[in-house]
């Protein structure tokens, strides 16, 4: 089996599945404690069915949006994920790229292996950088500095990360960062000696963006990491001074209340990211199609929503943006893809959504995104 034989999120689940350790697979695939939140982010899309219009002109089509700033080729886009060099040996250049060639955009983690340079270098299609703050807040001012230089055009704030969550599949199989043998893993890499060949050939594994300031020390665990590093002092004042520093669009990803997309709106974002996280810290937080509705009706007229969270489906981008989102982002919607064959599986998975968009447009009754309404969609009981 090879990406070709893919057709959606199911396959390329299963082919990673085959391709990744399994200590890799269950990072990706794996979230907080019960995983009801990651499981609820998916099923959420079905508490709502879709109402197509009959007879209406769709000789011709149009999927195209702008979205912080830049017109994209359809209203999905490809959200940050740390490490994505872990899951693929072309990591995040693959994603960027097949990002680009789909005409969407792309965001980079502060926790990636590649840089914010070498990315900017790759293409000069729409793309966004993922800021966590750090307690050295010098890091905040420098990243700002090197998005402006490398012409990104977007930042975002992650909000929802202050501790990692409790993952506790990652304690099941005693994953480690970067990988490295350890009894536990031992037959689980021996199994995917093409991973490991792939992993141990390429490129040294480092946070490309944070190499410098961390002195290379070496980095145990995601969760040590956030724990050593990550800022709890945070507040609403930085994230307007961030705003301020940076002067271009600007998104705080995270938000899952109407009172907290309101603050965003009111320091000056240029949208909210509905988000927890792929249901990967607080388990039990609502997800973010549940609360669409309500932030949609007070502030779509203010900031650009995106919904970000179990999306598998055109048809479930569809019913988002009939509830009001401007754009749906995916990760484990990619990184399954990437890690299923590279690029090209990145890039089949972003053709096989835009046809599903297209296709449910067509079958919907709707020829442009603008014409998707709450009239579009009824709640079910
Ligand atoms: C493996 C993995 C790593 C992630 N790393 C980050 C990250 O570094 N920064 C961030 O803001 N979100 C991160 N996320 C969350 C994604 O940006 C996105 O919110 C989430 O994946 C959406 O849910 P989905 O996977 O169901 O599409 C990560 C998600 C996954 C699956």
């Amino acid at each position: 089996m090879n990406v070709q034989h893919c057709y959606n999120f199911k396959d390329f689940r299963h082919l990673a599945q085959r391709r990744l350790p399994a200590p890799l697979f269950h990072y990706i695939d794996g979230a907080a404690e019960d995983e009801w939140t990651a499981a609820r982010n998916t099923r959420s899309f079905d508490s709502v069915a879709l109402l197509p219009n009959a007879l209406a002109d769709l000789s011709e089509l149009d999927i195209s949006t702008t979205l912080l700033g830049r017109k994209l080729s359809m209203p999905l886009f490809c959200a940050p994920t740390a490490m994505t060099r872990l899951f693929h040996h072309e990591g995040e250049y693959a994603v960027a790229q097949a990002a680009a060639n789909a005409g969407t955009l792309y965001s980079l983690s502060t926790l990636s292996t590649v840089s914010i340079e070498d990315i900017g270098k790759l293409n000069d299609q729409p793309k966004m950088f993922q800021i966590y703050i750090h307690k050295d807040r010098g890091l905040t001012r420098e990243f700002i500095e090197r998005c402006k230089a490398a012409n990104f055009d977007a930042l975002c704030l992650t909000v929802d990360t202050l501790v990692t969550g409790n993952r506790e599949r990652d304690l099941q199989t005693g994953l480690v960062m970067p990988p490295r043998l350890s009894l536990k893993s031992l037959l689980s890499f021996a199994l995917h000696p093409h991973w490991a060949w792939n992993y141990l050939t390429h490129e040294k594994f480092a946070l490309a963006n944070v190499r410098e300031r961390m002195h290379n020390q070496n980095l145990l665990s995601v969760m040590t990491y956030v724990h050593q590093q990550f800022d709890r002092s945070v507040v609403w004042k930085d994230a307007e001074d961030i705003i301020q520093h940076w002067g271009k669009p600007f998104a705080i990803k995270g938000i899952l209340s109407v009172a907290d997309a309101k603050r965003a709106a009111e320091i000056g974002a240029s949208a909210v990211m509905l988000s927890n996280h792929g249901g990967r810290q607080l388990d039990g937080c609502a997800a973010p199609f549940d609360v669409l509705p309500a932030v949609a009706d007070v502030l779509a007229d203010r900031l650009e929503i995106i919904v970000d969270g179990g999306v598998q489906r055109g048809s479930q981008v569809l019913k988002a943006l009939a509830l009001g989102a401007k754009a749906c982002s995916i990760g484990r919607g990619y990184l399954f893809p990437l890690a299923a064959g590279g690029q090209v599986g990145v890039e089949r998975a972003l053709s096989l959504l835009r046809a599903e968009i297209e296709r449910d447009m067509i079958l919907m009754g709707c020829a442009r995104l603008t014409d998707l309404t709450p009239e579009q969609v009824m709640r079910l009981a």
